[in-house]
């Protein structure tokens, strides 16, 4: 199989990650003889820095000819006081993922055996594993209600003087398509959805249960549907996560909760997501940001990159036997002890403490040699 793929690294720790899920990838494809051409383009800062603009044509351009985006991360302080449409986030990532319609978020929140000594929760509620789906809805909601800024002198109460506003807006049928995502997920687990909402204060969340309720009542009676505001969802998340298989959100809810998500499951460096639109087309990136503090130290965890590229490889080329082999083989170097420095803690052996290159030559290894035995 032939794929283009838009290699978009971005800023911070983007390309010393992303390079170690261009490694994966070409051991994959050497292995299950595939022909990636990735075609590297600037986003974020980096882009702003050399044309003026985050996301500029040439990079779009790249994207507009490519089969995927496989996306690194973006922004740091040095653009955080730009004019907000040329900031990294609301001039590049924002707009990637409204002009190619990707409004299915799918971020898994998995606990990978090993690992569960890293997480943050107690063994016992965390006991047989986790695995849990988020589907965020993400190219609506209050992210993409006009934003503005108003000069105004009001005279009542609190609402004095100059006031900022963001508009939740969630129509029907934006409700519906991201309904459907979720529902076949569902299905394909175990039939378990949560849908998340704040019904008891927001008109769009009220519309938000009223139509989720009525397309799962509708299309899908077999799953099992249950309604939770955000608040609790987030005290259930915490304290109880095995209940959860399949949640559905708007934006915002989505990105606050997968956050809450990763740390449950020991790193935010472990957490990919898939961002497709419906004709397929997707843009692959890790939930965690550009952590510019530690960008070009060689330390950063490479797996949310490397897992985000296993992703790509399932849901825009339904590669899944590659992806599967990826997961396999990251799951071998944890069980073997391997850890990036992010992972490790006091019973972590010394010398088993990777670097990022470390760790992408380690999945690599345990990639090539898929019988190698445990160490
Ligand atoms: C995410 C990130 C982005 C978001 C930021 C960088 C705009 O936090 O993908 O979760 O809020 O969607
Ligand atoms: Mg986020």
């Amino acid at each position: 199989m032939k794929k283009r793929i838009a290699v978009l690294a971005g800023d911070g720790i983007g390309p010393e990650i992303m390079k170690e899920g261009l490694k994966v990838l070409d051991a994959i494809a050497k292995q299950f003889d595939h022909i990636f051409d990735y075609k590297e383009a600037l986003v974020g800062g980096c882009a702003y820095d050399k044309y003026g603009h985050p996301l500029p044509d040439e990079t779009k351009e790249v994207c507009n000819n490519s089969d995927a985006i496989y996306f690194g991360a973006v922004g740091g302080p040095k653009w955080e006081n730009l004019p907000p449409e040329l900031t990294p986030e609301r001039g590049a990532l924002l707009p990637l993922r409204g002009t190619y319609n990707l409004f299915a978020n799918l971020r898994p929140a998995i606990i990978f055996g090993p690992l569960a000594d890293a997480a943050s929760l107690k063994s016992e509620r965390l006991e047989g594993g986790l695995d849990i789906l988020i589907v965020r809805e993400l190219t609506g909601g209050i992210y993409f209600g006009r934003n503005k800024v108003k000069t105004l002198t009001l005279h009542e109460g609190a609402m004095q003087g100059n006031y900022a506003v963001d508009y939740m807006i969630y129509s029907v049928p934006e409700i519906e398509r991201i309904a459907a995502v979720a529902c076949d997920a569902a299905m394909k687990r175990n039939k378990k959805l949560t849908s998340v909402d704040k019904a008891n204060v927001l008109e769009s969340s009220k519309l938000w249960r009223k139509i989720i309720t009525e397309y799962v009542q509708a299309h899908f009676p077999q799953i099992q549907l249950n309604h939770m505001y955000v608040d609790n969802a987030a005290m259930q998340l915490a304290t109880n996560p095995k209940q959860f298989d399949v949640i559905v959100t708007g934006n915002m809810f989505g990105d606050i909760l997968s956050d809450l998500a990763s740390a449950i499951t020991g790193s935010i460096g472990m957490l990919p997501s898939a961002s497709l639109a419906r004709t397929g087309f997707g843009l692959f990136e890790p939930i965690h940001g550009s952590a510019p503090d530690i960008a070009g130290l060689n330390k950063a965890n490479p797996l949310a990159q490397i897992l985000s590229g296993a992703m790509m490889l399932k849901y825009a080329f339904g590669l899944n036997r590659e992806s599967k082999a990826i997961e396999e083989a990251i799951m071998k170097a944890l069980e073997n002890g391997y850890r990036t420095a992010d992972l490790a803690n006091k019973t972590t052996q010394k010398g088993k403490i990777l670097s990022t290159s470390q760790m992408g030559d380690k999945v690599v290894e345990y990639l090539s040699n898929a019988g190698l035995e445990t160490e």
